[in-house]
């Protein structure tokens, strides 16, 4: 059984010996191990079953440190950075040579950020190297944005996970790449696209039902709970096509009342967006702990944070 402990120190030590450290981030929690490290790196492919052509993010401490990982930053790119580091923005620029091929699938960009949590932060600022890590959680299920998530899916397979409470946004880092020096955003995410606009201007959207994406992160199936989910505008329409059987509804800030709901998850009763982002991957852990034979999720506000999480959903309800 895996460590939850805050020991920075004992982080500390086993990154510096090849290990892996699950690692909070304000988005969600991390499987950590230093990019120069052939063995750690594919020891987090092997934890996740996480494909190779599949690249990973390089998480640092500060802007600064930017420099060591890319060799070239788009204007646009800096003054999003300035903006929004330490943030749930990750950047996809043209790699150093010094960086891996294994980090970044061969690719000659790599994906980096600098994660706001003051834990992870003091982690970074500590170690003499960077750190690889995409979410922790097994490829294609559902993120983590608490320890016990983490322990649950590989309490047996490493030797800590750093405790750094709730994800404060809970939902994964927006990512944005450059086209001839234009933003284009790869993934929905925690910093909404409003927000990046205000600094940047108009932004473009990769086309985010594509089968062969930029940002694997992209996939049509991913972040997905074990039961079966639904994603629809009207929930006691597609409560009706479920008559008994166990249903569980993740609604987003009004109760649905009904006969036959096992289980009533609020995503926000305020109905703000970004609450609804915090509490979503926690809520999908929940419902999918209970053994029901559907999951019938509410589509969100198609504004701000409501985008970011009803992309989520899609890839959740997903069908094969
Ligand atoms: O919030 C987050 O970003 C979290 C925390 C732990 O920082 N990490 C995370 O990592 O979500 P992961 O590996 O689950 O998702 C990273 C995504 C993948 O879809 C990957 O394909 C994409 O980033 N990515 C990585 N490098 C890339 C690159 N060079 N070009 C395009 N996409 C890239
Ligand atoms: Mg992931």
């Amino acid at each position: 059984m895996s460590i939850i402990s805050t020991d920075i120190q004992k982080a500390i030590s086993l990154l510096e010996n090849e290990k892996l450290v699950a690692i909070p981030t304000e988005t969600v929690y991390g499987l950590a191990g230093n990019i120069f490290s052939e063995k750690a790196i594919q020891q987090i492919f092997t934890t996740k079953k996480r494909p190779h052509f599949n690249p990973l993010i390089v998480h640092i401490h500060s802007l600064e440190a930017l420099k060591s990982i890319v060799s070239y930053v788009p204007e646009k790119a800096k003054k999003l950075a300035e903006a929004f580091w330490p943030g749930s923005l990750t950047l996809v620029l043209p790699k150093k040579n010094t960086i891996p091929d294994l980090i970044t699938a061969g690719k000659n960009t790599v994906a980096v950020r600098v994660p706001n949590h003051p834990l992870t932060l003091e982690l970074l600022k500590q170690l003499p190297f960077p750190l690889a890590a995409p979410s922790a959680n097994p490829f294609n299920s559902i993120s983590p944005t608490k320890a016990i998530h983490v322990a649950h899916y590989f309490g047996d397979k490493i030797d800590l996970i750093l405790d750094g409470g709730s994800c404060k946004n809970g939902i994964e880092s927006t990512i944005v790449g450059f086209e001839n020096e234009e933003a284009v955003i790869y993934r929905l995410g925690a910093l909404s696209v409003e927000n990046i606009e205000k600094i940047i201007g108009k932004v473009t959207l990769k086309n985010t039902k594509e089968e062969n994406p930029e940002a694997p992160g992209m996939l049509l199936k991913h972040y997905a709970p074990k039961t079966k989910t639904i994603l629809t505008d009207n929930i006691l329409e597609e409560i009706k096509k479920f008559q008994g059987k166990k249903i569980g509804v993740l609604a987003f800030q009004n109760e649905v009342i009904s006969d036959g709901i096992f289980e009533n998850i609020i995503l926000s009763k305020t109905g703000n967006l970004e609450e609804a982002g915090t509490n979503l991957y926690d809520s999908l852990h929940q419902l999918d702990s209970l053994e029901l034979d559907v999951i019938i999720a509410e589509k969100l506000p198609e504004i701000g944070l409501g985008n970011s999480v009803n992309d989520r959903l899609q890839r959740a309800a997903f069908q094969i």
